[in-house]
């Protein structure tokens, strides 16, 4: 049985934010819970060291929160998890390290030695990246050195050090208790319970993956940008093996809990928030934003479309530009194509709503609701003042305001009855001077 401790109470300070640094979201997921959902497939997260509980509770993240109040270093960190560690061994890793999978993990577990960590190349291009440098001697670890503490030679190693390990437990507190503070950085550096043990004679192994993007950990806002970039590559590679059509994908933008069958198709300059799933068929429209939504088989949303609040669209629904669609399910084949606001509504099965159409849902005070039948007919300009009743194959005539509800198959016009002069312009004009040829 092993373990896992997440670090996660730095202070960012890196970062230039108020937002402490692990709550950053990658892909519309907060950094640190990345890392518990990496690491979950091994063993389940128990101990998440923070630095208040406005990052973290025991109630969200299910496990132990512990806090390190004053910001020491890493190893200062792990040592306040310590009467929380049960097992005879522990991993430790850093909470943030956005993307880290429960695979790159795999052979660190395996490892049979005292002290185990994960360590990858830098390609040439990132060799300034501030990571601790591995450094060895004839094969053999022999310690990490912080950049901040590295000699320029140390600093051309290309050798870093990721931030995960693998202790067992009966040998950290004990190699923790010799850590003496940097005199960089006044911290206590958890890297240096490394070189202790082995100058200790303590066996270390030395698990090289090769993949270091995956190793990649926010400090800056450039690293954070970098890792959502990475992180969206991902996402949509996964969908495009999936079948889904991109028209360019590095324009579409997804989150982690995206869901799309095969036959969907994106446009270009497309953002999905958290919470959306579109069915097969579907084809979503340049310039559209979509959040917390349910997109049907064979709808079209978009161009410039904003879906969101819990909205579902039901097979072949049409949203077309400029419609708004907060809080609404739209029934099989209903089409709202052109310009409209609908919020808090419910619509049936093939209703047409109009150009200009605007659900008043909001009194200033509260929210109300609409329901609009099946088959009904949402004439252009039709402003309807929530809470309402439009019945099933009714008809609201173009430009009207409604307040009251209409009942099934009626035909509703509520607007100014015309009146027409004959001839009334030329008398205008002629006030004004203007002379019509006739
Ligand atoms: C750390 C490692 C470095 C490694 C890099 C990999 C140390 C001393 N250095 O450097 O060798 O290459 O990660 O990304 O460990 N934290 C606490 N309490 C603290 C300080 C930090 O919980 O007092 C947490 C942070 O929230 C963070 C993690 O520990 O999640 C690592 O701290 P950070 O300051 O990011 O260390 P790096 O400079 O990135
Ligand atoms: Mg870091």
């Amino acid at each position: 049985m092993v373990d896992v401790v997440i670090l996660a109470a730095g202070r960012g300070s890196r970062m230039c934010s108020s937002v402490p640094k692990v709550l950053h979201k990658v892909a519309g997921l907060a950094i640190v819970d990345h890392v518990i959902r990496s690491v979950s497939s091994i063993a389940p997260a128990n101990v998440v060291v923070v630095a208040s509980e406005a990052v973290m509770t025991r109630e969200y993240c299910g496990c132990e929160v512990v806090l390190q109040s004053a910001q020491n270093g890493t190893a200062d960190a792990v040592m306040r998890a310590i009467p929380y560690i049960r097992s005879e061994e522990v991993i430790i890793v850093c909470g943030d390290l956005p993307l880290l999978t429960a695979e790159h993990l795999e052979e660190l577990t395996n490892s049979k030695a005292d002290i185990a960590f994960i360590a990858t190349e830098l390609p040439c291009r990132l060799m300034r990246m501030p990571y601790g440098r591995v450094i060895t001697k004839d094969g053999r670890f022999v310690k990490i050195v912080e950049y901040a503490d590295a000699a320029d030679s140390d600093k051309k190693c290309g050798v870093i050090n990721t931030g995960i390990y693998k202790f067992k437990t009966s040998l950290l507190a004990e190699m923790l208790r010799k850590v003496e503070k940097s005199e960089a950085t006044g911290e206590y550096y958890l890297t240096e319970t490394l070189g202790i043990a082995q100058r200790l004679g303590m066996t270390i192994s030395i698990v090289e993956n090769g993949d270091y993007e995956a190793f990649h950990g926010v400090n800056t806002m450039k690293d954070l940008a970098i890792a959502e970039g990475i992180m969206q590559n991902r996402i949509r590679n996964t969908f495009m093996d999936l079948g889904v059509r991109m028209l360019n994908p590095e324009s579409t933008f997804l989150s982690y809990d995206t869901e799309m069958e095969s036959d969907v198709t994106i446009e270009q300059n497309v953002v999905m928030g958290t919470g959306v799933k579109i069915r097969g068929g579907a084809i979503i429209k340049a310039f559209s934003y979509l959040e917390d939504c349910e997109i049907g088989a064979n709808t079209s949303v978009g161009p410039f479309a904003r879906i969101r609040g819990s909205s579902r669209l039901e097979r072949g629904v049409t949203v077309g530009n400029f419609v708004e669609v907060k809080g609404t399910m739209l029934g099989e084949n209903s089409k709202a194509k052109h310009m409209a606001y609908l919020g808090d509504t419910y619509v049936g099965s093939n209703t047409n709503i109009g150009a200009g159409t605007i659900v008043c849902n909001y009194d200033g005070v509260n929210k109300h609701k609409t329901n609009i039948g099946a088959n009904a007919f949402v004439g252009s300009n039709t402003t309807l003042i929530a809470p309402l009743n439009i019945g099933s194959g009714a008809i609201i005539a173009a430009g009207s305001v409604i307040t009251e509800n209409v009942e099934n198959n009626s035909l509703a016009i509520a607007r100014t009855a015309q009146s027409v002069m004959p001839n009334g312009a030329e008398k205008v004009w002629a006030k004004k001077g203007k002379h019509i040829i006739k």
